[in-house]
This record gives C-alpha cells, sequence and structure tokens, in this order.
C-alpha cells in the first residue's frame, strides 16, 4: 500500500481534531487533513489544494516548537495526529518526536515517514541519492530503548515505510534528559549500517491490517472519554495484540530497554 493511501485511510480512522505535520513540501499528505490543521516546513513549494483549516508555516520545526503557543493554529486542541516528515536526520526526527509529544495526549498517534529504507545509500546522512531516507530508521531502535512504555507499529507502505507512536506520554522528559546520550551514540558518519530488520522488514505489519484493528475505535472513545493513560494504555496493548500480535522491542532490545 502506497503510504499517502494508507495515511488517508488513517485520517478516516482516527478522525482527528488536530492535525499537525512537520515537512510538507508540495502538501500532498497535509491535503488529506480534514480538521485544524498546522503544516510547517522552511521550504515548501505547494501543489495540491489543502483544506479551509490548515495554517502553514514557513519555518524549521525547531523554530516552529520555540513559538509561546504552537497549539494557537489549532483551536489550542492538543495535536490528535502529528506526521513527522520533516529533515530526514536522526537527531531531527527525535527532537520532532519529543516536541510533538509534550503537545498531544496520550490517545494522540505520531506517524514517521522513512524508517524502512531499502539501501545504505539512500539512508545516508550525506544526501547523495533521489529518494532519501536519511537516519530516520534509527528511531526503531531509540524509542524501544528509551521509552519502552510506548507502542510502536512498524508498517510496511510503499516507498520506505511508516513508524506508528501509540500511547505518547506528555509528561515524559526521558528523551529529553538522553538527548545528548542518545545523539552521541546514534549519529555516525556514513556509510550507515542497516539493521537486518530494516533491509529485511522484520516485524513489519501488513497496513491493511494495521487499518482494520479496533484499536483506532478504542483510541477516538478514550479521547471523548478523557480517559487516564494507564488503563486506557493497558486496554490498548490488548488490543493491538489481539489485533496485530507482538509489536513491542525482542528480547534483546527488552533487555537493553531496562539495563
Ligand atoms: C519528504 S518532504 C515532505 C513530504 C510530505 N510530507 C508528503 O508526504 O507529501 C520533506 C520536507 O521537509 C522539509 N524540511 C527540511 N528540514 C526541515 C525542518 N528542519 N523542519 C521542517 N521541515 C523541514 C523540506 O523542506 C521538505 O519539503
Amino acid at each position: 500500500m502506497y503510504y499517502l493511501d494508507f495515511l488517508r485511510s488513517l485520517h478516516v480512522a482516527l478522525e482527528p481534531r488536530s492535525y499537525m505535520e512537520i515537512g510538507i513540501r508540495h502538501g500532498d499528505s497535509l491535503a488529506l487533513a480534514r480538521c485544524p490543521a498546522a503544516g510547517i516546513d522552511p521550504e515548501f513549494n505547494l501543489h495540491a489544494e489543502l483544506g479551509p483549516e490548515v495554517t502553514l508555516f514557513r519555518e524549521t520545526s525547531d523554530e516552529y516548537f520555540e513559538r509561546s503557543d504552537p497549539l494557537a493554529p489549532l483551536a489550542g486542541r492538543p495535536v490528535d495526529l502529528a506526521f513527522i516528515d520533516g529533515m530526514h536526520l536522526a537527531e531531527f526526527a527525535l527532537r520532532d518526536f519529543a516536541n510533538v509529544e509534550r503537545n498531544a495526549r496520550w490517545t494522540s498517534v505520531a506517524v514517521f515517514d522513512d524508517i524502512l529504507p531499502r539501501t545504505s545509500e539512500e539512508a545516508a546522512r550525506d544526501r547523495r541519492t533521489v529518494t532519501w531516507t536519511g537516519d530516520v530508521f534509527k528511531l526503531l531502535g531509540i524509542l524501544d530503548r528509551h521509552r519502552p512504555d510506548l507502542l510502536c507499529l512498524r508498517v510496511g507502505t510503499e516507498p520506505t515505510g511508516l513508524l506508528l507512536v501509540l500511547g505518547m506520554d506528555p509528561g515524559s522528559r526521558a528523551l529529553d534528559r538522553r538527548y545528548d546520550e542518545i545523539v552521541a551514540e546514534v549519529v555516525v558518519p556514513d556509510p550507515q549500517v542497516l539493521p537486518v530488520d530494516v533491509s529485511e522488514r522484520h516485524r513489519v505489519l501488513d497496513p491493511t491490517a494495521v487499518l482494520a484493528s479496533s484499536a483506532w475505535q478504542l483510541l477516538r472513545e478514550a479521547r471523548d472519554r478523557q480517559e487516564p493513560r494507564a488503563a486506557g494504555l493497558r486496554a490498548l496493548r490488548r488490543t493491538v495484540r489481539r489485533d496485530l500480535g507482538r509489536v513491542g522491542p525482542g528480547p534483546l532490545r527488552r533487555l537493553l530497554a531496562t539495563a
């Protein structure tokens, strides 16, 4: 399934009341939003027709999150759905996620693009290819290890996969605290070495099965009831396991996460 088709169906399933997109380029993914939305990109060049409630910001995501009220264009609502598709370097994507999470609620969903590069060249930090994922794939391991409380779904969309992050905790500062340590560990010069589970798409979920899960209904209803995170997250994990099987970190990653 092409990633834009998946995202279109995700908007329908989740019915977000607020949407944030980091990296909009021609507006193809931003055009899917049917709610108050903020699009952030220092160099966008729109081709697509956007919905009436979209506000555009021609600036970097770091500049955007320095604003005193980043939720103002969303009528003050927390971000229900975010698409993180800006600068394709691991440390930028990590900052984008931490900033999105701080402005979200546990029922929100964050989506990273390009987490399944096909070659080491495509994943290079120094861009040399037309289609470029950079080293955003490292977010898979970073979140498994440093935020095992999150529910991470790797979805096998074309061309280069999506990572859906569920169960966010707006009060968590774990990634901020460990940011320098994480960057020192993961930012390494090219060539980038692709782990086998990325290059061979291990533990990757079928997009149709993900969209058919009742997790989206659970999240919508929990959002409407303003259910607290702890109980809601337990029910969400049960639902995801029933619908999609085990999606958490593998045994080695789980050991590392608690080390
Ligand atoms: C892959 S394109 C986005 C495509 C779009 N999301 C879609 O699927 O139709 C990446 C965009 O990120 C933008 N970008 C680069 N650095 C950024 C940053 N620091 N903050 C926000 N956007 C950034 C680029 O200008 C580019 O337009």
